[in-house]
């Protein structure tokens, strides 16, 4: 029965839109020859492979492929019919309140003796359904995938119920039997729904992640969100991927490949990360919401350069790995977006993730790009002092005109449409923090003008429950949001703060840097509690961890509730 009805449905479309449909194929931007691939000419390919196949290639009509052979995949030797390995599991991500990206990789089968000719398209069909079983399908559908896109594949699944947990599973459009894991993700609730309505009365949580490096140990994390909290949405910060080498031979991870520069190299990567059981079980489990740091491309990335190699008015300078800046940023964005299910928002802007999403009236999450996008320059090592004597001018930003006032109009907009709580989900730590007597200018502290209008314009507009999460600094520090050197913010009780900022010196409250971790945030009208996960050892897999610190905040209390974390945390150091 599903195999007919999707014979029926995909018998609709033309080959192109088989193409089109699959997101990759516009990584990272569509209709900008350089960027982006162009379907069409792939599609002439197929076609011209086709032809050649074909005893009387004059009857052969391009308007009809690929429904040529009625639409039968299973008969056509034009799609690849040789089985399909779905290699990397299924991910979900990015949802809206009627649609969600869903994502998986589609590789002709290892085990086939004859690999496909490049101009034969994979074909891969998809189903969600409220139901495990996958019965009555929602949506379905069918699109293509190739080796132009590392045989990635990310559709947006649309008419969708809000506030609904559903299931999803791919499958060989020539043979229903082959197919992938079932994974399971959730809707937005509708922007208008009220707080107290959301899924159910019940509270959402968020699980928090940032800064995952393979080499440096198992990514039990993931599986412990996965496995022992009510995640609902899992939101990463950035350092997806590190492009680095390093050593994890002794515990058993040894990244493969080299310093990341070219597109090979950046997929090889995301591909390896991607072999870790939690993180695949945690893709698997829930829709993900991400956004960048600097090492998916590459160290301390700034708008033109890293610490490692960089573009500079008289050429590119080059890096060990031989690639000069700008390909490399190219090459790293294009990957994430194959293998991440990651919308892209804005069609004429090539670098644009920074995005909203809207949990009904109880949140709003905003997710900033202050890394990759416009940021000026940063401290590269060798620069720093040179830095620290520009970290305060007026003219320099982080994010860029464009994104600062979309962020100033974003949270105005979700203060106007009585959004109880609004969270920045953003890569580095925004608090001042006086490292003993200097400064991460590749923080906030290094462009402080730039987070000096964000609290005003928190502060002028009268902006309540603002939350920042920040990643990047490998581990767990909590404070109240103020601004730096106020002395009308008073630490012991909080008073004069303009919100919290989850992971963050007068301001901070909570510092633990030895166990590695996330955490997650429960979010009712009333309260967002955040648990401190610490895992016990990540030398190996497993699923040991235990909570270390809750925090809490009330709602229109702009800071950490007192006494910060009950007075009683488990690890780390708390500032009474
Ligand atoms: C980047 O450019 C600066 C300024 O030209 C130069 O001093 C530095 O060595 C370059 N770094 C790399 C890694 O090429
Ligand atoms: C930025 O501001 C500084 C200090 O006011 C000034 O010296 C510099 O020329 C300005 N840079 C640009 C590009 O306007
Ligand atoms: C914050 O806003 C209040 C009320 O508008 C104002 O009195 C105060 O000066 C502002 N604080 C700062 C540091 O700008
Ligand atoms: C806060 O005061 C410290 C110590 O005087 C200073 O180094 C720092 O630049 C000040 N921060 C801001 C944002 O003015
Ligand atoms: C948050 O924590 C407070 C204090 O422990 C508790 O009373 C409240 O029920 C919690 N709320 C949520 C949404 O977890
Ligand atoms: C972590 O597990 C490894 C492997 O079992 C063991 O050798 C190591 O001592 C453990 N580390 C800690 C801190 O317990
Ligand atoms: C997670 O759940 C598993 C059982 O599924 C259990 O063995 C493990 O101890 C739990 N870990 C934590 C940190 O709660
Ligand atoms: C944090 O709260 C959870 C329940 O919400 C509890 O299981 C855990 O023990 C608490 N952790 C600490 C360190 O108090």
């Amino acid at each position: 029965m599903y195999l007919l009805y999707l014979l029926f449905s995909v018998s609709a479309v033309a080959a192109s839109s088989l193409l089109n449909r699959n997101l990759a194929y516009r990584s990272p931007l569509s209709n900008v020859p350089q960027l982006a691939h162009d379907t069409s000419a792939i599609e002439k390919r197929h076609v011209q492979f086709a032809k050649r196949q074909m005893q009387d290639a004059s009857d052969f009509v391009d308007e009809h492929y690929p429904t040529f052979y009625g639409a039968d995949f299973s008969n056509s030797p034009y799609v690849w019919s040789g089985g399909i390995d779905f290699t990397h599991s299924v991910a979900s991500g990015d949802p809206y309140d009627t649609s969600v990206l869903l994502w998986t990789r589609a590789a002709p089968s290892s085990d086939s003796a004859a690999q496909p000719d490049q101009s034969v398209p994979v074909c891969v069909t998809y189903t969600i359904s409220a139901s495990p079983d996958l019965s009555s399908p929602i949506d379905t559908g069918a699109a293509f995938t190739s080796y132009d896109v590392d045989f990635t594949l990310k559709v947006e699944a649309t008419g969708l119920p809000p506030d609904s947990v559903l299931y999803y599973q791919f499958a060989d459009c020539t043979n229903a039997e082959s197919a992938s894991p079932v994974g399971s993700t959730r809707t937005l609730p509708s922007p208008d729904e009220p707080a107290e309505n959301v899924n159910g009365g019940e509270p959402l949580t968020l699980a928090v992640f940032s800064c995952s490096q393979y080499q440096s140990g198992y990514f039990n994390a993931y599986g412990i969100g996965s496995r022992n909290t009510s995640a609902d949405f899992f939101v990463h910060l950035g350092d997806y991927i590190y492009e680095s080498l390093g050593n994890g031979g002794p515990i058993g991870r040894e990244v493969t490949g080299r310093e990341l520069a070219t597109l090979a190299d950046y997929r090889e990567r995301l591909a390896q990360y991607r072999t870790d059981a939690s993180l695949l079980a945690a893709h698997q489990h829930a829709p993900w919401i991400t956004v960048w740091d600097d090492h998916e491309i590459a160290d301390n990335a700034w708008k033109a350069g890293t610490a490692d190699s960089n573009d500079t008015a008289a050429g590119c300078a080059f890096s060990a790995s031989g690639a000069c800046f700008t390909d490399r940023k190219l090459a790293g964005v294009r990957a994430y977006h194959e293998w991440l299910p990651v919308r892209q928002v804005a069609a004429d802007d090539q670098l644009r993730i920074w995005r909203g999403f809207q949990f009904g009236k109880l949140l709003d999450l905003v997710m900033l790009d202050t890394r990759q996008y416009d940021r000026d320059v940063t401290d590269v090592y060798y620069n720093t002092e040179f830095i620290g004597g520009l970290a305060s001018y007026a003219n320099r930003s982080l994010m860029g005109a464009q994104q600062e006032q979309w962020l100033a109009d974003t949270l105005s907009q979700s203060q106007d449409r009585g959004a109880v709580w609004r969270v920045l989900g953003q890569q580095i730590v925004f608090t001042q923090l006086d490292l003993s007597g200097s400064y991460n200018y590749d923080a906030w502290d290094g462009y402080t003008a730039n987070r000096a209008r964000i609290l005003n314009h928190i502060n002028a507009s009268a902006i309540d429950n603002t939350i920042i999460l920040s990643g990047d600094s490998h581990a767990n520090w909590v404070s109240d949001l103020a601004f730096p050197n106020d002395t009308s913010y008073d630490p012991t009780t909080g008073a004069g703060a303009l919100g919290v900022e989850l992971l963050s010196n007068t301001a901070l409250q909570w510092s633990e840097g030895y166990y590695r971790g996330f955490f997650t945030l429960t979010v009712s009208p009333e309260w967002m509690n955040a648990t401190y996960y610490a895992m016990e050892n990540i030398t190996y897999a497993n699923v040991d961890g235990f909570s270390s610190a809750n925090f809490t905040v009330r709602a229109g209390e702009n800071k950490l509730s007192r006494p910060v974390a009950g007075g009683d945390v488990r690890a780390g150091a708390l500032k009474l």
